[in-house]
């Protein structure tokens, strides 16, 4: 069904650009997935699960099940990029159920212009987004499964580093805590990972007991070195 909606409103922003002529930002055909994928993972990963990506977020919709069925039904990569990418650019931000919905391009992408420090950035917004949504459109839904990681590093890089700063990991999420500066112990990193807090989710569905080690004794003994 959310599926259904944002096509129609793919196509009608679509529509409206061909209409008034005004061609900025509206298409996404020049964008590299290279790039793609490694966005996707800092801005986007620790909200959505995604096989190809090696993400695994549960805030949002997985996003192989959302573009599963209409892969199926015939849809092109074409037509899920430019999904993806209003998605990027018009967010839902008010849910039906009263759950904080997906936050905007400014913070999801924000603009090297409008940032301070060495906080994630982009150059050009909308390249980004462009990228981001070619890189979603081609692999979304494909079937790919995700080779299950047991590097505590590789773990951390696709699934927290979005949400949280770690030096050694290259990460520089702000959602959550720096853990260089809350050096958090080997227990500590493994409660907060199966139960979650506050806007921290659980990972313990998503995550085997093998990989929750990995990556608490990847951050406590990586952590503010
Ligand atoms: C802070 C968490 C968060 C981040 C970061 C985030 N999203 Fe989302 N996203 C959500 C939520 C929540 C929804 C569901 C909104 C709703 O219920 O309508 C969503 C919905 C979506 C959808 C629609 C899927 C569907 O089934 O309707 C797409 C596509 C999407 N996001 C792509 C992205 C991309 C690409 C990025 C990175 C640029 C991103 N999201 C970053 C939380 C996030
Ligand atoms: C969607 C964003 C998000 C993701 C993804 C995320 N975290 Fe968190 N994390 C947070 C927030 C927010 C807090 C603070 C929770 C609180 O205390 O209310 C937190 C807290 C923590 C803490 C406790 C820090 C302290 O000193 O209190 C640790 C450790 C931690 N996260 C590790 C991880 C690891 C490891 C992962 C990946 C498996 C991860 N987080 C994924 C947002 C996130």
């Amino acid at each position: 069904m959310r599926l259904a909606v944002l096509v129609t409103a793919a196509w009608a922003a679509l529509l409206s650009l061909a209409l008034t002529g005004c061609g900025t930002g509206g298409y996404t055909s020049a964008g590299s997935q290279g790039a793609g994928k490694k966005l996707f993972i800092t801005a986007c990963g620790g909200c959505h699960t995604l096989a190809d990506a090696g993400t695994a977020g549960t805030i949002g919709p997985n996003l192989d099940d959302a573009f599963a069925q209409a892969r199926e039904a015939g849809m092109t990569s074409a037509t899920f990029t430019q999904v993806v990418a209003n998605q990027i650019r018009f967010p839902i931000t008010a849910t039906s159920t009263g759950a904080p919905g997906m936050p905007a391009a400014d913070t999801t992408l924000p603009s090297c212009d409008d940032v301070e420090g060495d906080a994630f950035c982009v150059d050009d917004q909308d390249q980004a987004v462009s990228d981001v949504a070619v890189y979603v459109g081609a692999v979304a839904g494909t079937g790919v499964t995700a080779e299950k990681q047991t590097d505590g590093k590789s773990i951390f890089t696709t699934t927290c580093g979005g949400c949280h700063t770690l030096a050694d990991a290259g990460t520089a999420g702000t959602v959550g805590p720096n853990l260089d500066g809350a050096k958090p112990s080997k227990e500590l990193v493994v409660d907060r990972v199966t139960n979650g807090k506050g806007v921290m989710p659980p990972f313990g569905a998503s995550l085997d007991a093998a990989q929750i080690q990995a990556v608490a004794d990847y951050v406590s003994s990586t952590a503010g070195k």
